[in-house]
């Protein structure tokens, strides 16, 4: 754990909101030794591309001038060794380039996530979840790709760049002028053209991520869809946005295909300009220039406008990578951290909830969903939520969790003011069943003893017995040992409540939460577990979202909620005959049943 946190802290640390290619190598400051040698050893393995013209320049002029066959054989010699290295070379030089980028890919992700489960829940109210997967999954995948092919693509063209004029300074110095000029010029043309192709690029990939959020959007949707007759129309947008992946397609192939054309004759034609100029002069005998300097600055002239073009073309993973950097900024700096470090454990709790004065205000909405709202809940006693939909429940119930805090006012644990302390600690002592309850793709075993290491099969089929899910988990083709969620079983909306009962009860909480926990169960089910829940609740402190008014009668003190404001409290019976608004969702809930009764 401790040497996961440090992961987030040095990356923070790195990122510092600079611009991205300091950052980039911020990010790379632990790898410099590898990075180092890998460069190293790239420039050796690399080193045919430079001495093949060499040596084919020497040999040239051997043969020109009918030299020894000694000279020769040493040449090839050379040619031979220098090829060979590059075998065990190679090897060696990606060793090194790819633990440098995994370390860093590695350490990007786990920051990642460690910063997640750091975030308030403000931060997941206003952020979609796949924009999180997809940094976690695509934006670290981007900046790996840009690195990589940085690192292949950057080393060739700076060793042919050095090689090309280094040479050329040494053996034909009247020369470089004539590189220095035409080299940059091309370089110019080039990343002009570059610009235009990625203005194609970016259209294009703007139509194709379209269409995956209108296909996404029309899978999820079929149900929908059919039900209402609506395949028409869901195929023609789908068909509209084809048509537009085409035309942006075609486009961008058009103008792929000009670009290609002209990058690749602008480049032979610098080379045909350099064989003609260094052809002449030799013809001439002009500045000692041999029939293997011919070759050797034709090779070099190649290499050289080669290592401009190969810079171009990285230019957009470049952008895309550096946009990936800026993209991580935002959620590794993130300053909506829940605070939690340093401050003290909340241990012992004894399970005493006071609310003094609390306002609370969504950052999107200009009303408070909770306004000025002040009450006590003794340890053990359950207390009952009830009011309209939107009327602020879930959001209290947000706030005894610690997952929002209070703009005014103070929540207060056994006394103690909850925002001064450790809120994971106090967590411990916390279950809820949740307004949706969430399982993961896990057995009924593991969806129940989650977070809990140690639990035995008996304590599960407790839990299970107790969230009244025994029977129906025992039907499953492995009982508890099914496979729930996504690829697992299909079990019903009531079925899903249980097991998050089952979940909660197992761990002995202090304070238990049931966010309509019951909604989705059938009265005979509601009835067997609210049995069940009566006595766990008997030492605990409970408090219970329902709508349905029949399971809250037992509450020691029932809050009526309406806009965030709480408008009546006090026992089932003296609110019934209160003529308030329980007594008018009471009334009108038992006609509901009443009439329910009489079909
Ligand atoms: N993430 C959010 N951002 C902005 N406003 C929100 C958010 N969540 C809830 N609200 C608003 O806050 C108010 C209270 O919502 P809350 O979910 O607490 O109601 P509730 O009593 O639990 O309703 P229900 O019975 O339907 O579950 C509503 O007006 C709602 O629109
Ligand atoms: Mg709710």
């Amino acid at each position: 754990m401790k040497v996961n946190a440090a992961h987030v802290s040095e990356i923070e640390h790195r990122y510092r909101g600079e611009n991205p290619f300091r950052t980039l190598l911020y990010l790379f400051e632990e790898q410099k030794f590898r990075v180092g040698m890998a460069f190293l050893i790239f420039s050796i393995k690399h080193s045919p591309v430079w001495v093949i013209p060499l040596i084919t320049a020497n040999i040239i002029d051997i043969v020109t001038s009918h030299g020894s066959t000694k000279a020769l054989l040493i040449n090839i010699l050379i040619l031979v060794l220098v090829t060979l290295q590059n075998w065990p070379l190679n090897i060696l030089y990606v060793r090194f380039q790819s633990r440098a980028i995994r370390e860093v890919e590695n350490r990007l992700r786990s920051a990642l996530v460690e910063r997640m489960q750091q975030l308030t829940m403000g931060f997941y109210l206003r952020t979609n979840a796949g924009v999180l997967q997809t940094k976690i999954i695509r934006d670290v995948e981007n900046i790996e790709q840009m690195v990589r092919s940085l690192s292949d693509g950057g080393f060739v063209a700076v060793n042919g760049t050095i090689a090309a004029l280094l040479i050329t300074g040494i053996r034909v110095p009247i020369f470089l002028p004539f590189f220095l000029v035409l080299g940059p010029i091309i370089g110019f043309l080039i990343s002009r053209l570059r610009s235009k192709l990625n203005a194609n690029n970016e259209r294009f990939r703007g139509e194709v991520e379209s269409m995956s959020a209108r296909v996404n959007e029309m899978t999820t949707l079929i149900p929908i869809t059919r039900a209402h007759g609506l395949e028409q129309s869901a195929l023609e947008s789908m068909y509209k946005s084809f048509g537009n992946v085409k035309s942006a397609g075609l486009k961008l192939d058009a103008f792929n295909a000009k670009f290609n054309a002209i990058a690749w004759v602008t480049f032979q034609m610098a080379n045909v300009s350099c064989l003609a100029t260094a052809g002449y002069f030799a013809l001439k005998g002009e500045f000692g220039i041999t029939p293997g300097d011919v070759v050797l600055l034709t090779s070099f002239f190649g290499q050289l406008i080669g290592s401009v073009i190969l810079l171009t073309n990285l230019m957009p993973l470049i952008s895309r990578g550096f946009s990936s950097i800026t993209s991580l900024g935002e959620v590794i700096e993130s300053p909506d951290v829940e605070q939690n470090s340093g401050k003290p454990l909340l241990e012992d709790v004894e399970g005493r909830v006071t609310f003094d004065q609390v306002t609370f205000q969504y950052p999107q909405s200009n009303v408070p969903a909770i306004a000025n709202t002040s009450f006590e809940v003794k340890a053990g006693e359950m207390i009952a939520l009830v009011g309209p939909s939107g009327s602020g429940k879930s959001t209290l119930i947000n706030m005894v969790i610690g997952f929002l805090r209070p703009q005014s006012g103070r929540i207060l644990i056994d006394g103690r003011d909850l925002s001064s302390y450790d809120l994971r600690s106090y967590r411990k002592h916390i279950s809820v069943v949740p307004q949706e309850s969430v399982l993961f793709d896990g057995t009924v075993f593991d969806n129940v003893s989650y977070g809990m290491p140690s639990v035995t099969d008996k304590q599960v089929r407790d839990a299970l017995k107790a969230a009244n899910a025994e029977d129906f988990v025992n039907e499953l083709p492995n009982g508890v040992e099914t496979l729930v969620g996504e690829k697992g079983a299909r079990i019903s909306g009531g079925q899903k409540q249980r097991l998050a009962i089952a979940r909660a009860l197992i761990r002995n909480p202090r304070i238990l939460i049931l966010d309509e926990a019951t909604s989705a169960l059938d009265s005979q089910s509601e009835h067997a577990i609210q049995d069940a829940l009566n006595t766990l609740m008997k030492s605990r402190t409970t408090f219970m979202v329902a709508h349905r008014l029949s399971t809250v009668q037992r509450a020691n003190c029932i809050l009526v909620l309406k806009a965030g404001k709480v408008v009546e409290r006090g026992t089932h019976a003296e609110l019934v005959g209160a003529g308030g608004l329980y007594q008018e969702l009471y009334e009108a809930q038992s006609f509901l049943s009443d009439s329910d009764a009489s079909q």
